[in-house]
């Protein structure tokens, strides 16, 4: 199969398309015939070496854990899905090597749920890392009806879909920060757009004098610091970037993990019109780097997906 693999951690020049075996297929796993894999920051934070020692990892290593595709074969053990099926995944394995950029992944059943119906093959292979970080984040702050909520970086990729998925658990107001060149975008996803940066906390407070009920930080830093002011109870700040910063003011880090349940929570909100996954651009598999390039900058709006 085509995919695209390194040798050793380093830069994105090291990511190269190759000829590779058909990856192995274990008694309880799904190999899925890729059309769209999503790109996301921790794709190049791998590919520079910085999970390898919390994670198995072995070369060549293929990068990439976000999917969609067809069910090419199951293991004996797998009962959810047949050949044929349209499935999305987050294929966090407990290794590192058999990543999404690739023709063929084998995928374990926990990391798969059926494709959105709506959603077009770009759309759904965006979806499931972005979407569940951003589900995850607001379920463990308990994100419910009435609730003003803070989305930090709210035009990226979890930031856009944590924006529509608060308005969907109810939350009466969101507010989002981004450059101001994505302020109409922010206030089309449902949310007040604030710029980040110095004078943050002011310009919250101009918004939501009585300040927020929930507050999600992508960045760490004055995110975290101007997020603890405005919040009435410090446990409904949770974070993805800062794991020790979060836990001295009093909130939770997350980690997003596999979950067919979730992610079939994200498809039917999908398929109901409630939630879009928007994407920023497409590259074909080859240009890999370019993509990895463009995440690595910081400034995304929504989502870069490889078609396959
Ligand atoms: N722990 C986990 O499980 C987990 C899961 C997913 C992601 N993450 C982490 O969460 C972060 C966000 O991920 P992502 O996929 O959403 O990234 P992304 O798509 O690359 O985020 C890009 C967005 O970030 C905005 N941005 C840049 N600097 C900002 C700042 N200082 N304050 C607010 N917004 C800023 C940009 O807005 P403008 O273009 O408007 O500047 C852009 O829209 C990354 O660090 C990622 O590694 C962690």
């Amino acid at each position: 199969m085509r995919a695209i693999a390194i040798d050793a951690y380093g830069g994105v020049d090291r990511l190269a398309l190759r000829e590779l075996p058909t990856p192995p297929v274990g008694p309880d796993t799904v190999l899925v015939r890729v059309r769209t894999a999503g790109v996301n920051p921790v794709d190049g934070k791998i590919r520079e070496g910085h999970l390898a020692a919390l994670m198995p990892s072995h070369f060549p290593l293929v990068p990439g854990w976000d999917a969609a595709g067809v069910v090419e074969a199951v293991g004996p053990a797998v009962a959810g899905f047949a050949v044929g099926d349209e499935v999305i995944g987050y294929v966090r394995r407990d290794d590192v090597q058999h990543g999404t950029y690739a023709e063929l992944v084998p995928a374990p059943e926990r990391c798969l749920a059926d494709k959105p119906v709506q959603a077009s093959w770009a759309e759904a292979g965006g979806l499931p890392l972005a979407g569940l970080t951003a589900y995850q984040a607001l379920q463990l702050a308990r994100t419910g009806a009435g609730d003003t909520v803070l989305v930090h970086g709210a035009s990226g990729g979890v930031g856009h879909l944590a924006v529509q998925l608060a308005r969907a658990l109810g939350a009466g107001r969101v507010i989002g920060t981004a450059s101001e060149a994505n302020h109409d975008f922010v206030r089309s996803l449902g949310a007040e757009p604030v710029s980040y940066g110095d004078g943050l906390l002011d310009r919250v407070r101009a918004v939501v004098p009585d300040g927020v009920d929930v507050a999600l930080d992508l960045f760490g830093g004055d995110a975290l610091d101007v997020s603890a002011e405005l919040l009435a109870r410090p446990a409904r700040l949770v974070s993805t970037a800062d794991p020790e910063h979060v836990a001295r003011l009093g909130g939770s880090y997350v980690f997003v993990k596999p979950s067919t349940a979730d992610l079939g929570v994200l498809a039917g909100l999908v398929d109901a019109g409630r939630l879009t996954v928007h994407v920023a651009r497409t590259f074909p598999l080859a240009e890999a780097a370019e993509a990895q390039r463009l995440v690595a900058a910081g400034h995304v709006r929504g989502k870069v997906v490889l078609e396959v």
